[in-house]
């Protein structure tokens, strides 16, 4: 038996997560926080169940958790035809020729971002260059000026704090509330110009897309736009410095993936499976449920544990090696809905961005490889993960070797 006093809401789990994820799945893979009155479920084919059972979990738990502060419902509180109507606008601006453009906006936003720390030989690849990249290049998708990134970073970190808190105080609930208001106040000016003048930007395909012959609200649109701001920015700054941490405490993986660069897709799946930067992502049982002779009463909230799942050897051979050659990877279907690992979640809701995704890192850490020569962590430097709900490094001092003033980084 897991000891009756461990908690998931603890220092020590908040610690070190994987730590305990084998001891959960094995002996409560039901396991139940009286504080939060909530159930978590470790094993992947429970995760699986409930993420692709849509009548049984719904994401009814959206409407309290998201909504608020994303000024209206979001996509993956929709169901049925609005669902599909709504998710294919989204999917048409981050693929095909859309897709094209943008890759070439984030090796360039890439490259204008790296440039002043070349020389310097050191650069902390989450606060200096990772953050402030995953917002360009989703304010260059959105059609947003991105001389407003560090504005609309601050009103986001409010936004994201408010759907990813498992408690928050009434003071940061306020805070959070506030950054929201203060986004959607900057957001309805840049809706109603683009219904004027629309241009090739998502936010003017929102705008002149029609659901059923009507054309969506600024409510509709602004919570969209939200919608992709928080779930494109923070998960792939944290996927960026996870894959450099992963191949540099991997030496011989790292030789490889410089030697052939055709790996690296490989590399950011397997950084996807074995540290999702999404750990949790909640449902609402809508009718009593079984999981192994324990029951989850209907209405109570789930937590599907991502990280925990993706290292479940009932799904992957030796989980907890970190192997890009693993032959259970599958790197082709692991940016698709055939995904083994459970990192973009799987069922209806699975993420619409993840092609984006895999473009996005695997664009920008091309780049950034050849520019890291003998890339390593500072000296001093200390390795510290946070988060609960989504999960990455604090910051990760890297030292490389100097490039001299005048070398061009533009490919
Ligand atoms: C490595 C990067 C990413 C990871 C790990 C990730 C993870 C996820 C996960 C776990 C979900 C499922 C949530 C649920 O079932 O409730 C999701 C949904 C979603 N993601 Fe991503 N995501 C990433 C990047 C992106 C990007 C770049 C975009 C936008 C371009 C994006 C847009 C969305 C949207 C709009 C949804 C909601 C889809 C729906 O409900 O139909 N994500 N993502």
């Amino acid at each position: 038996m897991v000891d009756p006093r461990f908690s998931i809401l603890s220092e020590d789990f908040a610690a070190a997560p994987c730590r305990y994820f084998a001891r959960l799945r094995d002996q409560s893979p039901v396991h139940y926080e009286p504080a939060i009155d909530s159930y978590f479920l470790s094993r992947h084919q429970d995760v699986k169940r409930v993420l692709t059972d849509h009548e049984a979990f719904t994401t009814q738990t959206l409407q309290v958790r998201a909504e608020p502060v994303m000024r209206g419902p979001v996509l993956a509180q929709m169901t049925g035809t609005e669902h599909t109507a709504k998710r294919k606008i989204v999917v048409r601006g981050f693929t095909g020729q859309a897709l094209q453009d943008q890759i070439r906006a984030i090796h360039s936003n890439a490259a204008e971002l790296v440039a002043p720390f070349l020389p310097r030989g050191r650069m902390d690849l989450v606060n200096d260059f990772g953050k402030p990249f995953a917002v360009y290049v989703t304010l260059d998708v959105l059609g947003l000026d991105n001389r407003d990134w560090q504005q609309v970073t601050a009103w986001l970190s409010g936004v994201s704090e408010f759907v990813t808190s498992i408690v928050l105080t009434p003071e940061r609930r306020q805070h959070c509330m506030d950054c929201a208001e203060q986004l959607e106040a900057y957001l309805v000016p840049v809706i109603e110009q683009r219904r004027r003048q629309p241009g090739e930007d998502l936010i003017s395909k929102l705008c002149t897309a029609e659901f059923d012959g009507i054309a969506m609200s600024n409510r509709d649109v602004t919570a969209l736009i939200i919608n992709v701001l928080v779930a494109a920015v923070e998960p792939a700054d944290k996927t960026l410095a996870l894959l450099f941490k992963h191949l540099i405490d991997h030496p011989a993986q790292m030789a490889q993936v410089r030697q052939d660069p055709t790996l690296l897709p490989a590399a950011i799946a397997e950084t996807l499976r074995y540290s999702p930067p999404v750990q949790l992502i909640p449902r609402q049982a809508e009718k009593d449920a079984v999981f192994g002779g324990t029951v989850v009463p209907a209405g109570a909230t789930v937590f599907c544990m991502i990280g925990a799942a993706n290292r479940d050897p009932d799904a992957f051979t030796a989980p907890d090696t970190f192997d890009i050659h693993r032959p259970d990877l599958g790197t082709a279907r692991s940016f698709t809905a055939g995904a083994q690992h459970l990192a973009f979640g799987t069922g209806l809701h699975q993420c619409v961005g993840a092609a984006f995704a895999r473009a996005e890192i695997e664009t920008v850490a091309a780049l950034l490889l050849p520019l890291l020569d003998q890339v390593r962590y500072s000296p001093g430097f200390r390795y510290r993960e946070t988060g609960l709900y989504t999960r990455g490094p604090v910051s990760l001092s890297l030292d490389f070797t100097p490039v001299r003033e005048g070398v061009t980084c533009h490919g």
